[in-house]
Formats: structure tokens, C-alpha cells, sequence
């Protein structure tokens, strides 16, 4: 059996296959937050095309912490139900489930609220967006208890494993960054004051749920005197201290101009998990332009990951796992009304 179809054991929960569908924002809820039948079809399609864990798309914690207006959300009891009808749908049809908890920080769009950020550093001139209230420490507990009633929220809702988005220049990642973090208390200055926040929210989850927790970080934000990957292996050191599951590898996005970024190529991110993997014994998701069967399968083999992510692939081809299952000779991974077309 090639290693991308094979099981995988995440804390207690058991991946039927390597295969993951990452976080992807589709702006598709109501201004309340709420789930929508989009949701169901989307996610159920991804399902049924046989992916082992489909990790839902961030979700904010609070109102003010949304991309934009039509974001997921799961700060209000109300939100729960839709995600509880989601995770029954993605259950039956064979696929574990994680749900991206977020708050986009300095890159809210929403109409109504001022974003909020470590320091208030505006991240674009263009794109409409609007200089950020700083936010003192009352403010960060506020949020990191934010964090922690959406964990609780999640796990109500029947999610197996939760993912905290500390990526792509969203809030927890303008904290870990010395350019978009400008404090001079404890979670500024120092890279260990830096990266308090994450730590300290992630301590708060695992203290009080029972799941297994992934973090996603940007490992590089690919500008000079920027947050490194040196940085992300002492992150993901601390992240392992703490018990996370995972760290889930993705690079870039803090700055709207981004002077040391690489050329967007197959594999371009790849290096970044296989060394945190060496470097610390916390297992990974590598993920970007990743989009066929061979190059999961090598990345498993050479041991740069423990899970390949499929983003835009899986949005081109929700039944991407079938096709390697056909090229594999796997065929107990196609769903079974579909075999006559394989
Ligand atoms: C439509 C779209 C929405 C995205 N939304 C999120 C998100 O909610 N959270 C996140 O961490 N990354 C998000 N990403 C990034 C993807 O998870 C992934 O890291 C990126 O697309 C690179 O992988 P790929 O080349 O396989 O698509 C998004 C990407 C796309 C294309």
C-alpha cells in the first residue's frame, strides 16, 4: 500500500488516509456567522471523494476577528447546531474532522468593527483595509478566552480535532512576527514574549478539551529581519512541550509586499516542514502547491511530513483521492457507487 493511502493514527483519532483538505476560506455564511448548505455540499463532496481529514475553514472566535462579513464563525451557542448537522454528514461518509479556529486580527474587513492587532500597524494602504486598535492586556485575555469557548464550542460540535490558525498575518501570527509586533510588555519584544499568545492559548485549549490540537503557523515571513524558520523550530519546540498533535506548515501572508518571498513553484513550502521534522520530533502537515499523487507519496517517503495537504487541488477535484486510488490500485478507497466509474 503506497504510504498516502495509508492510515494514520492523530492522538485517538484514526485517519483512514494521508490525504488532507486544509483551511480554505469560501465567504459563503450570513453575517451571522452561521453555516450554510454550501457548507454541507462542499465539505460532503470533499467527503465523499474519500479525503481522510478535512480541516473546516477559519472560523472566527469573535465577531470582530472575521475576514470579512461572510466568515464562519463559533462565538455564539447559536452557531453550534450547523456545525454539529456538518460533522454528522462528514462522519458518515468515512472523513475525520478539524475546524480552523481564527481571528483575522489586523486583516478584518468587516464593515462594522476596527480591527485589532498587537501594535496598530496598518497592513495596506490599498484592499480597504483599517488601521488597527492596538490591544492592551485586558483585551488579549478577552481573546484568548475567546479562543478557548470556541474549542469548547467545537468539541460540542462533534469536531475530532481542532486547528489554531497562527498563519498567514492573521492575529496570532502578527504576534510571533518582530515587525508586526512592536509591544513593549509581555507579549512583544523578545521572540519568547512573541510567541506567549499562541503558546498561552494552546495551554488553555488542551487544559480544557480532549482532542487533539494543531497549530498552523507561517514558517517564513520572507522578509528581511522577519519572523525565520530558526524561529518556527523554537515554536514548534514549545508547541511540542505543551502536547500540540501537529504543526501544520505554511509560510507567508503577513505583509502586503513581501520582498524575500520565493518563486511560487510545486513543492515551494515543503522544505519548511521537513525541517521542523528534523529538527524537533513534532509531527507535520506540509502543504502548498502540492497537486499530485507521486509528490505527496515522496514527501512521506523522504519523511518531510506525517500528512499532505491538497488546498486548491481538492477545489479543483473533490474526488482527487479516487483518482489515486485508481493509479495506486487501491480501489477500497473509491466510494462504492462510484466504482463503475473507475
Ligand atoms: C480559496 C482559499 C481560501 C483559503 N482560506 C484559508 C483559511 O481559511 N485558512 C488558512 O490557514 N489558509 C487558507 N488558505 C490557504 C490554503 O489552506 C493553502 O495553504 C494554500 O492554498 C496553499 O495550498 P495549495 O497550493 O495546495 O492550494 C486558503 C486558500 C485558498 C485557495
Amino acid at each position: 500500500m503506497k504510504q498516502l493511502l495509508s492510515s494514520y493514527q492523530l492522538g485517538h483519532v484514526p485517519l483512514k488516509n494521508r490525504v488532507v483538505m486544509p483551511p480554505m476560506c469560501m465567504y459563503k455564511a450570513k453575517e451571522d456567522g452561521c453555516i450554510s448548505d454550501f457548507h454541507m455540499c462542499h465539505y460532503g463532496a470533499r467527503a465523499i471523494g474519500g479525503v481522510g481529514l478535512i480541516i473546516v475553514e477559519a472560523t472566527a472566535v469573535e465577531a470582530c476577528g472575521r475576514i470579512t462579513d461572510n466568515d464562519l464563525g463559533l462565538w455564539d451557542d447559536k452557531q453550534i447546531a450547523g456545525h454539529q448537522k456538518l460533522n454528522n454528514i462528514l462522519h458518515d461518509l468515512g472523513s475525520k474532522t478539524a475546524i480552523q479556529l481564527a481571528h483575522a486580527g489586523r486583516k478584518s474587513l468587516c464593515k462594522e468593527s476596527t480591527p485589532v492587532a498587537p501594535s496598530a500597524l496598518l497592513f495596506s494602504e490599498s484592499g480597504g483595509f483599517k488601521k488597527p486598535h492596538a490591544l492592551d492586556i485586558n483585551e488579549i485575555e478577552a481573546i484568548k478566552t475567546a479562543f478557548v469557548k470556541a474549542a469548547q464550542r467545537a468539541l460540542k460540535a462533534g469536531y475530532d480535532i481542532l486547528e489554531l490558525h497562527s498563519a498567514h498575518g492573521y492575529l496570532l501570527c502578527e504576534f510571533l512576527s518582530p515587525l508586526t509586533n512592536q509591544r513593549n510588555d509581555l507579549y512583544g519584544g523578545s521572540l519568547e514574549n512573541r510567541c506567549r499568545l499562541t503558546l498561552e492559548i494552546c495551554e488553555a485549549i488542551l487544559h480544557t478539551i480532549n482532542a487533539p490540537l494543531l497549530v498552523r503557523i507561517s514558517a517564513d515571513e520572507w522578509m528581511d529581519k522577519g519572523w525565520n524558520i530558526e524561529d518556527s523550530i523554537y515554536l514548534s519546540h514549545k508547541l511540542k512541550d505543551l502536547g500540540v498533535a501537529m504543526a501544520h506548515v505554511s509560510a507567508g501572508g503577513n505583509h502586503a509586499v513581501q520582498t524575500l518571498m520565493p518563486e511560487l513553484k510545486a513543492l515551494y513550502q515543503s522544505d519548511y516542514a521537513k525541517k521542523i521534522t528534523d529538527s524537533v520530533a513534532i509531527p507535520t502537515i506540509a502543504v502548498g502547491m502540492i497537486t499530485t499523487a507521486s509528490e505527496g507519496e515522496t514527501l512521506l517517503e523522504t519523511k518531510t511530513c506525517d500528512l499532505v495537504a491538497y488546498g486548491r487541488e481538492l477545489l479543483r477535484n473533490p474526488n482527487f483521492v479516487h483518482h489515486i486510488a485508481k493509479a495506486y490500485d487501491c480501489k477500497e478507497q473509491i466510494e462504492v457507487s462510484y466504482l463503475r466509474a473507475y
